[in-house]
């Protein structure tokens, strides 16, 4: 939402686009098809676990649907999806927020106790560690609707002029939930009321800033002039999880709500409030009229203290959230970990915008399984790269090769003899500006990032670039409305690598439209004609190795989005490439978020901003006259089986 379409990357760094021309006229990738040589970027490693459950075919035992408009969940046969936990839910039976109300006339106060809104990443967590009937359900609440400068639902279906009492609201509403969540006998799922683990993260809770930018001067405000103490979460998209039970939380679009009333006339941005999207003027959220460090210009620090990975434990209710400034300072999508050969855990993550960059972050040290303490630190010192997508040679089933740039003061020269960097606290503080000084490769919008639990792979969805200009094979339109997903092997299957090799797996497409028939391009592969999709966004591998798809994209199902319908969730076999729609959401949503019990019985996916035009289209989830509510979803197979069987 909101410019992430528009590029502020001034770096001239060669496009991934122009890389992947070249490449692909080389290998002819759009008359392969589907076929078999294209399948088998995962043969090598897959060939070594041939054995697992992973393989058995079918991968995908679902029956595909179609596209839909309705407003209401489709899903495939044989399965149910419930809505659950919407937007206003309380999480306590008495006190402030208890009830909800339905016409959005909750206090701050109220809306501080009650889920929030626009659901988003989302993670179970088993309350034993393993148990698939009761665990704590966390997830992100990106941020509130607002349509031509108007809430749209948060403050009930006509907002007045905005108060200081909305705008606290407001920032109650977005952040963090975590819910104590039980699942009954007969199969239902409910929120445990009352828990002690209930727990509402708001865009006002104090959190800690740590690792290498904490306290350095950008960091400092006038209310906080340590730089470790900052109030708030903002802008939590995708999310990610780690091996020691906690949640990370990532903020995307935080540049929305930084803005100035002040002397608009006079534009007193440095380069980097420039790169990350700063704009003078009035924000879309109008909070900068109230609180004083939304205003750039009374604040200017302020802003650095947003876009950062946050780190929950939920099951401390006490700790404190803390800001994790060694992964870097972005626009944050997602954050997927897994462990290096010698232990050391890698994230991997996405910064959404048009040109911007895939990153990932080394720790230093090892991670410890069952030494909590020791596992706390591991996010605070590490390498940060970002990638380099090249052009070749091109070699056995994978289109090109990559490097990992070092974001590093000290021991990259390239940043060390930069005067524009003072420290490796600045590199990371502006470290889109850092990741333009060594050459990383702009992308269409990076989002989730996801690794395959048995090969390592890694695959990772640029849900489209619109302004795009140069036209190539692998992207022939102007524009790229589409998107795609790629995918990429770290050399020796180590993923502290510092080479990669990399492929396309899909770009996304659609089949009814400029004679894309039988090439990869129409809408996933050829096998079957109900899988076209626009805009892939969420992206998780289950545990089984079946590739999760959500889309947040065109709905309107005209032009060259015909038969692609509302957005879905769809599933993909990372070998066969065959992907099917699973699930569709009701009108003017996005899907995201996605998690699994333990037993993959249970799945729990968000519908985000149904209705998001605000013209009345959609009621979902209660109907008939209802404001329309971000909710989770439930979803579960009739006869108990596992998702996606
Ligand atoms: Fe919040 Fe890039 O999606
Ligand atoms: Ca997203
Ligand atoms: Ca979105
Ligand atoms: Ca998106």
């Amino acid at each position: 939402m909101f410019n992430d379409d528009h590029p502020t990357n001034l770096s001239g760094n060669p496009h991934f686009s122009d890389v992947t021309r070249r490449v692909v006229e080389r290998r002819q990738f759009l008359r392969m098809g589907s076929g078999v040589a294209a399948a088998s970027f995962l043969a090598g490693p897959l060939s070594a676990c041939a054995t697992l459950e992973a393989i058995k075919p079918p991968l995908l035992g679902f029956v595909g649907i179609g596209a839909s408009q309705a407003d209401t969940i489709t899903i495939a046969p044989g399965y149910m999806a419930q809505p659950f936990v919407p937007w206003g839910t309380p999480l306590f039976s008495e006190g402030p927020g208890s009830t909800w109300r339905g016409d959005g006339s909750e206090s701050a106060q109220d809306q501080a106790r009650q889920v929030g809104d626009n659901h988003d990443g989302i993670h179970f967590f088993p309350i034993d560690g393993k148990s698939s009937t009761e665990g704590l359900l966390v997830m992100n609440h990106e941020y509130t609707t607002v349509v031509k400068g108007q809430y749209i639902t948060l403050f009930g279906p006509a907002a007045a002029a905005l108060t200081s009492e909305q705008v606290n609201k407001a920032i109650a509403a977005w952040g963090c939930s975590v819910i104590h969540v039980r699942q009954l006998p007969e199969g239902e799922w409910r929120v445990v009321l009352d828990s002690k683990y209930n727990r509402r993260i708001t865009g006002a809770t104090p959190m800690k800033i740590s690792g290498p930018a904490a306290g350095h001067p950008l960091m400092r405000t006038l209310a906080d002039p340590s730089g470790t103490l900052v109030l708030g979460t903002l802008n939590n998209c995708g999310n990610g999880y780690t091996p020691w039970g906690t949640y990370l939380t990532c903020e995307e679009n935080f540049n929305n709500n930084f803005g100035t009333r002040l002397d608009v006339k006079t534009d007193t941005r440095t380069v980097a409030q420039k790169r990350y999207g700063i704009t003078p003027g009035q924000t879309p959220y109008g909070w900068e009229a109230h609180q004083a460090r939304f205003d750039y210009k009374k604040e200017p620090n302020e802003s650095n203290r947003f876009g950062w990975v946050v780190e929950i434990d939920p099951f401390d209710p006490q700790s404190m959230p803390i800001k994790r400034t060694a992964l870097g300072r972005f626009k944050h999508e997602s954050a997927a970990w897994t462990l290096s050969k010698d232990q050391r855990v890698v994230i991997y993550m996405g910064d959404d915008q048009a040109d911007d960059y895939i990153y990932k972050f080394v720790s230093d040290q090892a991670y410890r399984p069952g030494d909590h303490a020791h596992n706390r630190q591991l996010l605070d010192s590490g390498r940060l790269y970002v990638a380099r997508f090249d052009d070749g040679p091109v070699q056995g089933d994978f289109m090109g090769t990559g490097e990992w740039l070092l974001l590093d003061k000290q021991s990259n020269p390239i940043l060390r003899d930069n005067p524009q960097f003072a420290d490796q606290g600045e590199v990371l503080i502006h470290a889109r500006l850092a990741a333009d000084a060594l050459g990383a490769t702009p992308m269409d919008r990076p989002e989730w990032v996801t690794v395959h639990p048995q090969t390592g792979e890694v695959y990772g969805t640029l849900t489209n670039h619109a302004r795009r200009t140069l036209v190539n094979d692998a992207n022939p339109r102007a524009a790229n409305i589409y998107g795609q997903i790629i995918r990429w092997r770290e050399m020796g299957q180590d993923a502290s690598a510092t080479r990669f090799e990399w492929d396309l797996f899909v770009l996304a497409g659609n089949p009814t439209v400029e004679g894309h028939q039988g090439t990869l391009k129409a809408g996933s592969n050829q096998i079957n004609a109900l899988n076209t999709f626009n805009s892939p966004d969420g992206l998780a591998f289950d545990r089984f190795g079946r590739l999760w798809i959500e889309t947040d994209g065109n709905h309107t199902g005209l032009g060259p989005y015909a038969q692609q319908g509302n957005n879905s969730l769809l599933c993909a076999d990372p070998v066969t490439r065959e992907i099917r729609r699973f699930m569709v959401g009701p009108k003017e949503c996005e899907i995201t978020g996605i998690t699994f019990t333990p037993d993959h019985r249970t799945a729990f996916i968000n519908i985000q901003h149904p209705g998001e035009e605000g013209l009345g289209a959609s009621h979902w989830p209660d109907g008939g006259q209802a404001l329309p509510r971000s909710a989770t979803v439930v979803i579960r197979k009739n006869n108990g089986g596992v998702i996606g069987t």
